[in-house]
Protein backbone atom coordinates (compact mmCIF):
# COMPACT_ATOMS: atom_id res chain seq x y z
CA UNK A 1 0.00 0.00 0.00
CA UNK A 2 1.71 3.35 -0.71
CA UNK A 3 0.97 6.17 2.09
CA UNK A 4 -2.84 7.60 2.34
CA UNK A 5 -2.42 11.27 1.57
CA UNK A 6 -0.32 13.08 -0.93
CA UNK A 7 0.69 17.16 -1.05
CA UNK A 8 1.11 18.01 -4.57
CA UNK A 9 2.98 21.58 -4.77
CA UNK A 10 3.74 23.39 -7.66
CA UNK A 11 5.83 21.47 -10.04
CA UNK A 12 8.73 23.15 -12.21
CA UNK A 13 9.06 22.43 -15.76
CA UNK A 14 8.43 18.75 -16.81
CA UNK A 15 11.72 17.37 -18.71
CA UNK A 16 12.96 14.14 -19.63
CA UNK A 17 11.97 10.71 -20.64
CA UNK A 18 9.60 8.69 -18.66
CA UNK A 19 8.31 4.81 -18.85
CA UNK A 20 5.00 4.37 -16.92
CA UNK A 21 4.38 0.66 -15.67
CA UNK A 22 2.65 -2.01 -17.94
CA UNK A 23 -1.19 -2.15 -19.17
CA UNK A 24 -3.66 -3.14 -16.69
CA UNK A 25 -6.16 -4.53 -19.01
CA UNK A 26 -3.82 -6.23 -21.21
CA UNK A 27 -1.55 -7.74 -17.54
CA UNK A 28 -5.33 -9.24 -16.55
CA UNK A 29 -5.91 -10.80 -19.68
CA UNK A 30 -2.51 -12.03 -20.41
CA UNK A 31 -2.20 -14.18 -16.79
CA UNK A 32 -6.33 -15.07 -17.11
CA UNK A 33 -5.48 -17.24 -20.91
CA UNK A 34 -1.89 -18.03 -20.02
CA UNK A 35 -3.25 -19.94 -16.60
CA UNK A 36 -6.29 -21.60 -19.64
CA UNK A 37 -3.70 -22.42 -22.24
CA UNK A 38 -1.77 -25.77 -22.29
CA UNK A 39 1.85 -25.00 -21.94
CA UNK A 40 3.98 -22.17 -20.34
CA UNK A 41 3.85 -18.63 -21.34
CA UNK A 42 6.07 -16.03 -20.50
CA UNK A 43 4.56 -12.83 -19.69
CA UNK A 44 7.17 -9.45 -20.45
CA UNK A 45 6.13 -5.59 -19.20
CA UNK A 46 3.20 -7.12 -16.79
CA UNK A 47 1.79 -4.81 -14.28
CA UNK A 48 3.20 -4.80 -10.37
CA UNK A 49 -0.33 -3.01 -9.53
CA UNK A 50 -2.72 -4.89 -6.68
CA UNK A 51 -5.44 -5.23 -9.42
CA UNK A 52 -3.40 -7.31 -11.37
CA UNK A 53 -1.26 -9.12 -8.56
CA UNK A 54 -4.48 -10.32 -7.11
CA UNK A 55 -5.79 -12.03 -10.53
CA UNK A 56 -2.50 -13.57 -10.53
CA UNK A 57 -3.20 -14.66 -6.89
CA UNK A 58 -6.22 -15.69 -8.27
CA UNK A 59 -4.95 -18.26 -10.34
CA UNK A 60 -2.75 -19.46 -8.05
CA UNK A 61 -5.21 -20.13 -5.86
CA UNK A 62 -6.64 -22.44 -8.57
CA UNK A 63 -3.48 -24.21 -8.77
CA UNK A 64 -1.76 -22.82 -11.51
CA UNK A 65 1.87 -22.13 -11.22
CA UNK A 66 2.77 -18.38 -11.59
CA UNK A 67 6.80 -17.88 -11.96
CA UNK A 68 8.01 -14.11 -10.79
CA UNK A 69 11.45 -14.07 -12.32
CA UNK A 70 11.99 -10.60 -11.80
CA UNK A 71 10.22 -7.32 -11.51
CA UNK A 72 7.16 -7.30 -14.54
CA UNK A 73 7.82 -10.94 -15.68
CA UNK A 74 5.74 -13.27 -14.75
CA UNK A 75 6.03 -17.27 -16.37
CA UNK A 76 2.71 -18.95 -16.29
CA UNK A 77 2.59 -22.81 -16.10
CA UNK A 78 -0.99 -23.44 -18.02
CA UNK A 79 -3.24 -25.85 -16.71
CA UNK A 80 -5.26 -26.22 -19.85
CA UNK A 81 -9.34 -24.85 -20.64
CA UNK A 82 -10.06 -27.98 -17.80
CA UNK A 83 -7.46 -27.98 -15.50
CA UNK A 84 -8.21 -25.40 -12.61
CA UNK A 85 -9.38 -26.51 -9.24
CA UNK A 86 -11.49 -25.00 -6.89
CA UNK A 87 -9.52 -22.51 -4.64
CA UNK A 88 -9.76 -22.58 -0.94
CA UNK A 89 -11.64 -20.39 -0.23
CA UNK A 90 -13.45 -16.61 -1.37
CA UNK A 91 -11.18 -15.29 -4.21
CA UNK A 92 -10.25 -11.85 -3.39
CA UNK A 93 -10.48 -9.24 -6.67
CA UNK A 94 -8.94 -6.27 -4.44
CA UNK A 95 -9.85 -3.36 -6.06
CA UNK A 96 -10.33 -4.75 -9.66
CA UNK A 97 -14.00 -4.46 -11.87
CA UNK A 98 -11.75 -5.72 -14.44
CA UNK A 99 -10.51 -8.88 -12.46
CA UNK A 100 -14.16 -9.60 -10.70
CA UNK A 101 -16.23 -9.35 -14.14
CA UNK A 102 -13.42 -11.36 -16.51
CA UNK A 103 -13.47 -14.35 -14.27
CA UNK A 104 -16.99 -14.29 -13.08
CA UNK A 105 -17.33 -15.49 -16.64
CA UNK A 106 -14.21 -17.36 -16.96
CA UNK A 107 -15.48 -19.19 -13.78
CA UNK A 108 -19.28 -19.58 -14.71
CA UNK A 109 -17.83 -22.71 -16.65
CA UNK A 110 -16.14 -24.75 -14.28
CA UNK A 111 -16.94 -27.41 -12.71
CA UNK A 112 -16.44 -26.07 -8.91
CA UNK A 113 -17.72 -22.70 -7.24
CA UNK A 114 -16.90 -20.41 -6.75
CA UNK A 115 -16.86 -16.89 -4.62
CA UNK A 116 -15.98 -13.81 -5.45
CA UNK A 117 -15.20 -10.53 -2.74
CA UNK A 118 -13.59 -7.37 -3.42
CA UNK A 119 -12.91 -4.11 -1.55
CA UNK A 120 -15.20 -1.71 -0.12
CA UNK A 121 -15.27 0.21 -3.38
CA UNK A 122 -15.36 -2.57 -5.81
CA UNK A 123 -18.60 -3.94 -3.56
CA UNK A 124 -20.42 -1.35 -3.75
CA UNK A 125 -20.28 -2.12 -8.14
CA UNK A 126 -22.65 -3.51 -10.43
CA UNK A 127 -22.24 -6.57 -11.46
CA UNK A 128 -25.97 -7.31 -12.74
CA UNK A 129 -25.15 -6.18 -16.22
CA UNK A 130 -22.46 -9.14 -16.17
CA UNK A 131 -25.13 -11.75 -14.49
CA UNK A 132 -27.35 -11.13 -16.77
CA UNK A 133 -25.79 -12.33 -19.93
CA UNK A 134 -24.10 -15.18 -18.12
CA UNK A 135 -27.57 -16.13 -17.10
CA UNK A 136 -28.94 -16.40 -19.55
CA UNK A 137 -25.96 -18.71 -21.42
CA UNK A 138 -26.85 -21.08 -18.74
CA UNK A 139 -24.51 -19.97 -15.74
CA UNK A 140 -24.93 -19.87 -12.20
CA UNK A 141 -24.29 -16.63 -10.71
CA UNK A 142 -25.48 -15.41 -7.51
CA UNK A 143 -24.89 -11.52 -5.76
CA UNK A 144 -25.89 -9.39 -2.90
CA UNK A 145 -29.07 -7.29 -3.06
CA UNK A 146 -28.77 -4.81 -5.41
CA UNK A 147 -26.89 -7.44 -7.69
CA UNK A 148 -23.41 -6.05 -6.12
CA UNK A 149 -20.26 -8.39 -4.85
CA UNK A 150 -20.00 -10.95 -3.14
CA UNK A 151 -20.39 -13.12 -6.59
CA UNK A 152 -21.13 -16.78 -6.25
CA UNK A 153 -20.53 -18.69 -8.92
CA UNK A 154 -21.68 -22.33 -8.94
CA UNK A 155 -19.88 -24.76 -11.44
CA UNK A 156 -21.38 -27.88 -12.69
CA UNK A 157 -23.73 -25.70 -15.46
CA UNK A 158 -23.84 -26.51 -18.91
CA UNK A 159 -23.42 -23.01 -20.68
CA UNK A 160 -24.85 -22.73 -24.20
CA UNK A 161 -23.63 -19.64 -26.46
CA UNK A 162 -25.75 -16.31 -26.81
CA UNK A 163 -25.89 -13.69 -29.08
CA UNK A 164 -25.93 -11.12 -26.67
CA UNK A 165 -26.22 -7.26 -27.53
CA UNK A 166 -24.95 -5.21 -24.76
CA UNK A 167 -27.06 -2.03 -23.24
CA UNK A 168 -23.94 -0.44 -22.14
CA UNK A 169 -20.59 -0.07 -24.01
CA UNK A 170 -18.24 -2.11 -21.37
CA UNK A 171 -15.17 -4.15 -22.62
CA UNK A 172 -15.35 -6.37 -19.69
CA UNK A 173 -19.36 -7.15 -19.70
CA UNK A 174 -18.10 -8.24 -23.26
CA UNK A 175 -14.68 -10.09 -22.04
CA UNK A 176 -16.79 -12.04 -19.88
CA UNK A 177 -19.37 -13.15 -21.99
CA UNK A 178 -16.77 -14.30 -24.48
CA UNK A 179 -14.65 -16.01 -21.56
CA UNK A 180 -17.72 -17.91 -20.77
CA UNK A 181 -18.41 -18.86 -24.36
CA UNK A 182 -14.69 -20.68 -24.55
CA UNK A 183 -16.93 -23.38 -22.07
CA UNK A 184 -20.05 -22.91 -23.89
CA UNK A 185 -22.13 -25.36 -26.35
CA UNK A 186 -22.10 -23.75 -29.79
CA UNK A 187 -21.61 -20.05 -30.82
CA UNK A 188 -21.85 -16.78 -28.82
CA UNK A 189 -21.57 -13.45 -30.07
CA UNK A 190 -21.40 -10.33 -29.03
CA UNK A 191 -22.47 -6.35 -29.99
CA UNK A 192 -21.71 -3.26 -28.84
CA UNK A 193 -23.36 0.58 -28.88
CA UNK A 194 -20.28 1.65 -29.67
CA UNK A 195 -16.62 -0.41 -30.10
CA UNK A 196 -14.63 -0.93 -27.24
CA UNK A 197 -11.33 -2.27 -26.02
CA UNK A 198 -10.94 -5.83 -28.39
CA UNK A 199 -7.68 -7.03 -26.00
CA UNK A 200 -9.59 -10.32 -25.01
CA UNK A 201 -10.51 -11.00 -28.82
CA UNK A 202 -6.73 -10.21 -30.18
CA UNK A 203 -5.07 -12.26 -27.42
CA UNK A 204 -7.32 -15.32 -27.88
CA UNK A 205 -6.26 -15.54 -31.21
CA UNK A 206 -3.17 -14.67 -30.56
CA UNK A 207 -3.31 -18.07 -27.74
CA UNK A 208 -4.69 -20.04 -30.97
CA UNK A 209 -8.58 -19.96 -30.20
CA UNK A 210 -11.16 -18.94 -33.40
CA UNK A 211 -12.81 -16.00 -33.42
CA UNK A 212 -13.67 -13.65 -35.58
CA UNK A 213 -14.59 -10.02 -34.58
CA UNK A 214 -14.56 -6.38 -35.87
CA UNK A 215 -15.14 -2.82 -34.43
CA UNK A 216 -18.51 -3.64 -32.53
CA UNK A 217 -18.87 -7.27 -32.56
CA UNK A 218 -17.02 -10.25 -31.85
CA UNK A 219 -18.15 -14.04 -32.27
CA UNK A 220 -16.82 -17.45 -31.38
CA UNK A 221 -17.23 -21.16 -30.13
CA UNK A 222 -16.56 -23.19 -27.36
CA UNK A 223 -14.66 -26.64 -27.41
CA UNK A 224 -10.79 -25.29 -28.59
CA UNK A 225 -7.54 -25.23 -26.93
CA UNK A 226 -5.39 -22.37 -26.24
CA UNK A 227 -1.71 -22.74 -26.76
CA UNK A 228 0.69 -20.83 -24.75
CA UNK A 229 2.29 -17.84 -25.88
CA UNK A 230 4.63 -14.99 -24.65
CA UNK A 231 3.22 -11.81 -24.10
CA UNK A 232 4.68 -8.58 -24.08
CA UNK A 233 2.43 -5.65 -22.34
CA UNK A 234 2.57 -1.79 -24.07
CA UNK A 235 2.84 0.94 -21.47
CA UNK A 236 -0.39 1.74 -19.92
CA UNK A 237 -1.69 4.57 -21.89
CA UNK A 238 -4.17 5.51 -19.27
CA UNK A 239 -1.09 6.00 -16.93
CA UNK A 240 0.72 7.99 -19.65
CA UNK A 241 -2.32 10.05 -19.52
CA UNK A 242 -1.58 11.80 -16.52
CA UNK A 243 1.84 13.07 -17.46
CA UNK A 244 0.47 14.06 -21.09
CA UNK A 245 -2.01 16.29 -19.02
CA UNK A 246 0.53 17.31 -16.44
CA UNK A 247 3.05 18.29 -19.72
CA UNK A 248 0.50 19.96 -21.40
CA UNK A 249 -0.57 22.57 -18.82
CA UNK A 250 2.69 23.04 -16.93
CA UNK A 251 4.56 26.03 -18.38
CA UNK A 252 8.18 24.78 -20.13
CA UNK A 253 6.96 21.54 -20.31
CA UNK A 254 8.67 19.13 -22.77
CA UNK A 255 8.23 15.42 -22.03
CA UNK A 256 8.73 12.23 -23.64
CA UNK A 257 7.04 8.86 -22.99
CA UNK A 258 7.99 5.87 -24.16
CA UNK A 259 6.62 2.63 -25.62
CA UNK A 260 3.04 3.68 -24.59
CA UNK A 261 0.28 1.54 -26.01
CA UNK A 262 -1.39 3.80 -28.74
CA UNK A 263 -4.68 1.61 -29.54
CA UNK A 264 -7.24 3.69 -30.85
CA UNK A 265 -10.31 2.44 -27.98
CA UNK A 266 -7.81 3.86 -25.59
CA UNK A 267 -6.49 6.90 -26.80
CA UNK A 268 -9.26 9.39 -27.04
CA UNK A 269 -7.77 11.43 -24.92
CA UNK A 270 -5.06 12.63 -27.46
CA UNK A 271 -8.11 13.43 -29.55
CA UNK A 272 -9.84 15.73 -27.22
CA UNK A 273 -6.42 17.32 -25.74
CA UNK A 274 -5.84 17.77 -29.62
CA UNK A 275 -8.99 19.70 -29.93
CA UNK A 276 -8.27 21.82 -26.90
CA UNK A 277 -4.88 22.90 -28.33
CA UNK A 278 -2.47 20.32 -26.65
CA UNK A 279 0.88 19.90 -28.52
CA UNK A 280 1.18 15.95 -28.36
CA UNK A 281 3.35 14.07 -31.22
CA UNK A 282 3.08 10.53 -31.54
CA UNK A 283 7.00 9.28 -32.65
CA UNK A 284 8.71 5.98 -33.48
CA UNK A 285 5.12 3.99 -33.48
CA UNK A 286 5.78 0.42 -34.28
CA UNK A 287 4.32 -2.70 -33.12
CA UNK A 288 5.08 -5.21 -29.97
CA UNK A 289 3.09 -8.55 -30.35
CA UNK A 290 -0.15 -7.22 -31.77
CA UNK A 291 -0.48 -4.15 -30.29
CA UNK A 292 0.87 -0.36 -31.45
CA UNK A 293 3.13 1.53 -29.18
CA UNK A 294 4.60 4.67 -29.54
CA UNK A 295 6.96 7.58 -27.70
CA UNK A 296 4.74 10.42 -26.95
CA UNK A 297 6.71 13.87 -26.94
CA UNK A 298 4.46 16.14 -25.04
CA UNK A 299 4.95 20.36 -25.20
CA UNK A 300 3.34 22.47 -23.00
CA UNK A 301 0.35 24.40 -24.73
CA UNK A 302 -2.10 26.45 -24.27
CA UNK A 303 -5.28 24.90 -23.73
CA UNK A 304 -8.82 25.99 -24.56
CA UNK A 305 -12.26 24.85 -23.93
CA UNK A 306 -14.34 22.19 -25.82
CA UNK A 307 -17.50 20.06 -27.01
CA UNK A 308 -16.35 16.70 -26.28
CA UNK A 309 -17.30 14.88 -28.90
CA UNK A 310 -19.69 11.97 -27.47
CA UNK A 311 -18.62 9.09 -30.11
CA UNK A 312 -14.98 9.59 -28.21
CA UNK A 313 -15.94 8.80 -24.85
CA UNK A 314 -15.67 5.06 -24.85
CA UNK A 315 -12.12 5.34 -26.06
CA UNK A 316 -11.48 7.58 -23.32
CA UNK A 317 -13.57 6.22 -20.54
CA UNK A 318 -10.76 6.02 -17.90
CA UNK A 319 -9.23 9.23 -18.66
CA UNK A 320 -12.12 11.63 -17.19
CA UNK A 321 -10.67 12.62 -14.00
CA UNK A 322 -7.34 13.83 -16.02
CA UNK A 323 -9.64 15.43 -18.97
CA UNK A 324 -11.30 17.48 -15.83
CA UNK A 325 -8.57 18.81 -14.78
CA UNK A 326 -6.94 19.44 -18.36
CA UNK A 327 -10.42 21.59 -18.96
CA UNK A 328 -10.46 22.86 -15.74
CA UNK A 329 -6.76 24.62 -16.64
CA UNK A 330 -7.79 26.21 -20.04
CA UNK A 331 -9.38 29.00 -21.63
CA UNK A 332 -12.69 28.60 -21.30
CA UNK A 333 -15.59 26.20 -21.18
CA UNK A 334 -15.90 22.57 -21.63
CA UNK A 335 -18.88 20.20 -21.90
CA UNK A 336 -18.51 16.79 -21.01
CA UNK A 337 -21.76 14.49 -21.65
CA UNK A 338 -22.25 10.88 -22.64
CA UNK A 339 -20.93 9.64 -19.70
CA UNK A 340 -22.67 8.67 -17.12
CA UNK A 341 -20.88 5.49 -16.91
CA UNK A 342 -18.29 7.55 -14.80
CA UNK A 343 -20.33 7.36 -11.86
CA UNK A 344 -20.34 3.41 -11.33
CA UNK A 345 -16.35 3.77 -11.91
CA UNK A 346 -13.81 2.87 -8.56
CA UNK A 347 -15.95 5.90 -7.37
CA UNK A 348 -18.41 8.55 -8.62
CA UNK A 349 -15.89 10.19 -10.80
CA UNK A 350 -18.01 13.24 -11.50
CA UNK A 351 -19.21 13.67 -8.07
CA UNK A 352 -15.46 13.14 -6.26
CA UNK A 353 -13.60 15.49 -9.12
CA UNK A 354 -16.65 18.00 -9.22
CA UNK A 355 -16.08 18.35 -5.20
CA UNK A 356 -12.39 18.13 -5.58
CA UNK A 357 -12.37 20.76 -8.18
CA UNK A 358 -14.73 22.93 -6.72
CA UNK A 359 -12.63 22.92 -3.57
CA UNK A 360 -9.57 23.69 -5.84
CA UNK A 361 -11.41 27.20 -6.62
CA UNK A 362 -12.85 25.81 -9.90
CA UNK A 363 -16.40 26.87 -10.78
CA UNK A 364 -17.93 23.28 -12.38
CA UNK A 365 -21.84 22.05 -12.98
CA UNK A 366 -22.51 18.37 -12.82
CA UNK A 367 -24.71 16.95 -15.06
CA UNK A 368 -25.88 12.95 -14.90
CA UNK A 369 -24.06 11.69 -17.41
CA UNK A 370 -20.94 14.84 -17.30
CA UNK A 371 -20.21 18.09 -16.24
CA UNK A 372 -19.45 21.89 -17.44
CA UNK A 373 -16.20 22.87 -16.08
CA UNK A 374 -15.06 26.64 -16.66
CA UNK A 375 -11.03 27.20 -16.82
CA UNK A 376 -9.74 29.01 -14.25
CA UNK A 377 -6.49 28.85 -11.24
CA UNK A 378 -6.04 26.25 -8.94
CA UNK A 379 -5.85 27.55 -5.51
CA UNK A 380 -4.16 25.42 -3.12
CA UNK A 381 -7.10 23.46 -0.92
CA UNK A 382 -7.54 19.68 0.93
CA UNK A 383 -9.28 17.25 -1.36
CA UNK A 384 -10.47 14.01 -1.41
CA UNK A 385 -9.78 10.96 -3.87
CA UNK A 386 -12.67 9.04 -2.14
CA UNK A 387 -10.02 6.03 -2.49
CA UNK A 388 -9.96 5.86 -6.63
CA UNK A 389 -6.43 5.93 -7.72
CA UNK A 390 -7.55 8.33 -10.97
CA UNK A 391 -9.05 10.87 -9.20
CA UNK A 392 -5.93 10.58 -6.43
CA UNK A 393 -3.87 11.01 -9.44
CA UNK A 394 -5.55 13.88 -11.33
CA UNK A 395 -5.39 15.50 -8.50
CA UNK A 396 -1.72 15.46 -8.36
CA UNK A 397 -1.40 16.58 -11.64
CA UNK A 398 -3.66 19.98 -10.16
CA UNK A 399 -1.15 20.26 -7.43
CA UNK A 400 1.34 20.38 -10.12
CA UNK A 401 -0.33 23.57 -11.53
CA UNK A 402 -1.89 24.91 -8.49
CA UNK A 403 -0.68 28.28 -6.47
CA UNK A 404 -0.67 26.77 -3.59
CA UNK A 405 0.10 23.19 -2.00
CA UNK A 406 -3.23 20.45 -3.07
CA UNK A 407 -3.18 18.38 -0.19
CA UNK A 408 -5.47 15.02 -1.41
CA UNK A 409 -6.51 12.44 1.16
CA UNK A 410 -6.91 8.50 0.35
CA UNK A 411 -4.12 7.91 -2.64
CA UNK A 412 -3.61 3.91 -1.06
CA UNK A 413 -5.19 2.74 -3.76
CA UNK A 414 -3.00 4.38 -6.52
CA UNK A 415 -0.73 1.32 -5.96
CA UNK A 416 -3.71 -0.75 -8.08
CA UNK A 417 -3.13 0.61 -11.51
CA UNK A 418 0.48 2.61 -10.98
CA UNK A 419 3.53 2.00 -7.81
CA UNK A 420 6.27 3.83 -7.81
CA UNK A 421 3.61 6.69 -9.17
CA UNK A 422 5.52 9.55 -6.94
CA UNK A 423 8.80 8.49 -7.69
CA UNK A 424 8.43 8.61 -11.11
CA UNK A 425 6.23 12.09 -10.75
CA UNK A 426 9.09 13.49 -8.72
CA UNK A 427 11.58 12.50 -11.13
CA UNK A 428 9.83 14.57 -14.15
CA UNK A 429 9.64 18.07 -11.81
CA UNK A 430 6.51 17.36 -9.61
CA UNK A 431 6.76 18.39 -6.01
CA UNK A 432 4.97 15.08 -5.04
CA UNK A 433 5.06 13.76 -0.88
CA UNK A 434 3.19 11.57 1.06
CA UNK A 435 2.26 11.06 5.20
C1 LIG B 1 -11.63 -2.31 -18.82
C2 LIG B 1 -12.79 -1.80 -19.35
C3 LIG B 1 -13.40 -0.52 -18.91
C4 LIG B 1 -12.39 0.34 -18.16
C5 LIG B 1 -11.62 -0.45 -17.13
C6 LIG B 1 -10.86 -1.60 -17.78
C7 LIG B 1 -11.13 -3.61 -19.30
O1 LIG B 1 -14.47 -0.81 -18.02
O2 LIG B 1 -13.05 1.41 -17.54
O3 LIG B 1 -10.71 0.39 -16.45
O4 LIG B 1 -9.97 -3.97 -18.99
O5 LIG B 1 -11.88 -4.30 -19.99
P1 LIG B 1 -15.98 -1.07 -18.56
O6 LIG B 1 -16.01 -2.36 -19.26
O7 LIG B 1 -16.80 -1.08 -17.31
O8 LIG B 1 -16.28 0.08 -19.45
Amino acid sequence: MSPLDWTSAPAVPLRGELQVPGDKSISHRAVMLAALAEGTSHITGFLEGEDTIATARAFAQMGVRVEAPGASARVVHGVGLHGLRAAPGPIDCGNAGTGMRLLAGLLAGQTFDSTLIGDESLSRRPMRRVIEPLEKMGAGVEAETGGLPPLHIRGGHELAGIDYTLPVASAQVKSAILLAGLYARGTTAVHEPHPTRAYTESMLRAFGWPIEFGQGWARLSGGHVLHATDVAVPADFSSAAFFIVAASIVPDSHLILRDVGVNPRRTGLLSALRLMGANIEAKNERSIGVESVADLVVRHAPLHGIEVPVEIVPDMIDEFPILFVAAASARGGTRISGAAELRVKESDRIAVMARGLRALGIRIEEAPDGAVIEGGTFTGAEVDSAGDHRCAMSFAVAGARARGEVRIAGCANVATSFPGFIELANRAGFALSCS
